[in-house]
């Protein structure tokens, strides 16, 4: 947020505690920190112009942790700005280094160097520290660790292999942690950075959602003018909240395409144009374009190629509808930060080749687009939360992750319109039973497969020769490992029994207890 931006929420002076960033992987979860115990945060990179630091006018400045080393001469320092204003500092990491050394410390790079737990002792009294236990379980990342305590500096805490792994100076508001109080793997992290920012800096708790939602519409209001904006609508949590908050900011400007494939869940096309198009009135155009997806997809049963096809036919289907409307200068993208950090291409996601696609610049040649990404800084948590302030529905924000291709991948081997409707069935009988015995919220993500194997089965008197349907269902936190969730044996027959019963081209029905490692949550 810039200056003007600020000035315009002016009605209400807003604290803010600056974040300035020397590179590390967790920088933003320090933001997010503070967002949490409700005081506004911004991050700035390390070199920023020192203007732009004295219009924020914050009220603390955090330094973040960073990869390079202060041992060499041309990395990251702090800038004397920092010093200048005379307002509390807290190092953490390279912050910790770099604010040693600057004041007349010394750092080395450490034999030893250290990842993961460790166990600090504290030895002085600290504000940073109180009302906690006097030895606490960190987590630790470093190579390089303070030597010589500046003069000025008391120390005050150790680990076995770090000896000065937290300082304080004598006189003025300045700490440092060579630990990552914002990782939640430090135990009592969250009290640490409450007690800089609540008992040290002063900062009033006084920063809702609703700031964020006005800060960000002033953004985008800045930014597009009265510029059109097109939005790439899936019916994803953070589509659907880029598609909100854009619509409060610029109304009929924002477009919206929705791509209809063929390959979503039984009524979401549906449900989706219901929400966006008729509930909220938002501009959205649908593409019905399940005959180009099937087309392509003709004959084609390995999953990789299946999942190219399907995102360049999206692609392709989205430019098209994209060219038909005039004068867009500004392509807006529900980019969230783990899709920033998440490593691109080696797990191709489709969601992400559309996204890249863009971001490099793939649209049409005559269309040339600034991007707009107003979720881009945020976690899916606070998406969601924004979501709900913007008056979406809790079954739109809380709703199982669905991958970008669709059904594609959840039908194994060639796809065909007669096997997506099997599948949207199944699907639905699934999740509507897991609603219904209150256990969809209790699994993290839930759907049926479509497996091409025949396999005989007797109803009634009637011998069926058919196809069996794998249900799915897993518990986890991130989705990179995950454990086959254990549910009820009675729930699943009665599952597998109104599918058999409900879907005569359905044999037989399976349940899958492979967790990830070594299989992956989709099929394929
Ligand atoms: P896997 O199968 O890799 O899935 O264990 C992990 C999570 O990612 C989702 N997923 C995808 N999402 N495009 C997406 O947008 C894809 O191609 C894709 N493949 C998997 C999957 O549903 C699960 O939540």
């Amino acid at each position: 947020m810039d200056a003007k931006a600020k000035i315009s929420l002016a009605n209400k002076t807003i604290d803010t505690i600056l974040v300035l960033d020397f590179g590390s992987q967790y920088t933003q979860l320090i933001a997010r920190r503070i967002r949490e115990s409700d005081v506004y945060s911004e991050i700035l990179p390390w070199d920023i112009d020192e203007a732009k630091i004295r219009a924020l006018n914050p009220k603390g400045i955090i330094l973040s942790g960073g990869p390079e080393s202060v041992t060499q001469s041309h990395t990251p320092r702090i800038p004397q700005i920092a010093f200048d204003l005379n307002i509390p500092l807290l190092g953490i990491c390279y912050g910790m280094q770099t604010l040693a050394e600057q004041m007349g410390g010394q750092v080395i790079s450490s034999e030893h160097k250290e990842f993961g737990h460790a166990e600090i002792s504290i030895k002085t009294d600290s504000i940073l520290f109180s009302d906690l236990d006097t030895t606490l379980n960190v987590w630790m990342s470093h190579g390089d660790q303070v030597q010589d305590i500046p003069d000025d500096f008391t120390l005050v805490a150790s680990t076995a292999s770090a000896p000065i792994a937290a300082m304080q100076h004598n006189s003025k508001p300045i700490f440092a942690l060579q630990f990552h109080p914002e990782v939640t793997h430090t135990e009592s992290g969250k009290v640490i950075l409450e007690n800089f920012i609540f008992k040290v800096c002063n900062a009033r708790n006084d920063w809702k959602m609703d700031d964020l939602i006005s800060q960000r519409i002033e953004e985008i209001k800045e930014k597009v003018g009265d510029n059109k904006v097109l939005l790439g609508l899936s019916g994803g949590v953070d589509s659907s909240v880029t598609a909100a908050l854009l619509h409060q900011a610029i109304g009929k400007k924002l477009v919206c395409v929705f791509v209809d494939n063929g390959l979503l869940r039984k009524g979401e096309a549906v449900e989706v144009m219901q929400t966006f198009k008729e509930n909220m009135n938002l501009n959205v155009i649908k593409s019905d374009s399940e005959e180009a997806f099937l087309r392509h997809l003709k004959g084609v049963e390995d999953p990789e190629q299946k999942r190219k096809i399907i995102g360049r036919t999206f692609i392709d289907v989205f430019d098209a509808e994209a060219i038909k409307i005039k004068d867009v200068h500004f392509l807006a993208q529900g980019t969230i930060y783990p899709d920033v950090i998440e490593s691109s291409g080696s797990e191709s996601k489709e969601a992400r080749v559309i996204k890249s696609h863009h971001n490099v610049g793939g649209l049409p040649e005559e269309m040339k687009m600034d991007l707009v990404e107003p979720l881009r800084d945020l976690f899916k948590d606070e998406v969601r939360k924004m979501g709900v302030e913007l008056g979406l529905a809790p079954e739109m924000l809380y709703r199982h992750p669905f991958p970008g291709p669709g059904l594609g991948v959840r039908i194994l081997g060639e796809v065909t319109k007669e096997k997506t409707a099997v599948l949207q069935e199944a699907d639905y009988i699934f999740i509507q039973e897991l609603i219904k015995a209150d256990l969809y919220d209790k699994v993290s993500q839930a759907f049926a497969v479509y497996l091409p194997v025949k396999s005989v089965g007797v109803v009634g008197d009637e011998r069926r020769y058919a196809e069996v349907i794998a249900l799915r269902a897993v518990e986890t936190v991130d989705f990179m490992t995950a454990r086959w969730a254990h549910l009820p044996y009675d729930f699943l027959e009665h599952v597998s029994n109104r599918i058999v019963n409900e879907i005569e081209d359905v044999s037989r029905v399976v349940y899958d207890i492979s967790s990830k490692p070594p299989a992956t949550i989709e099929w394929e």
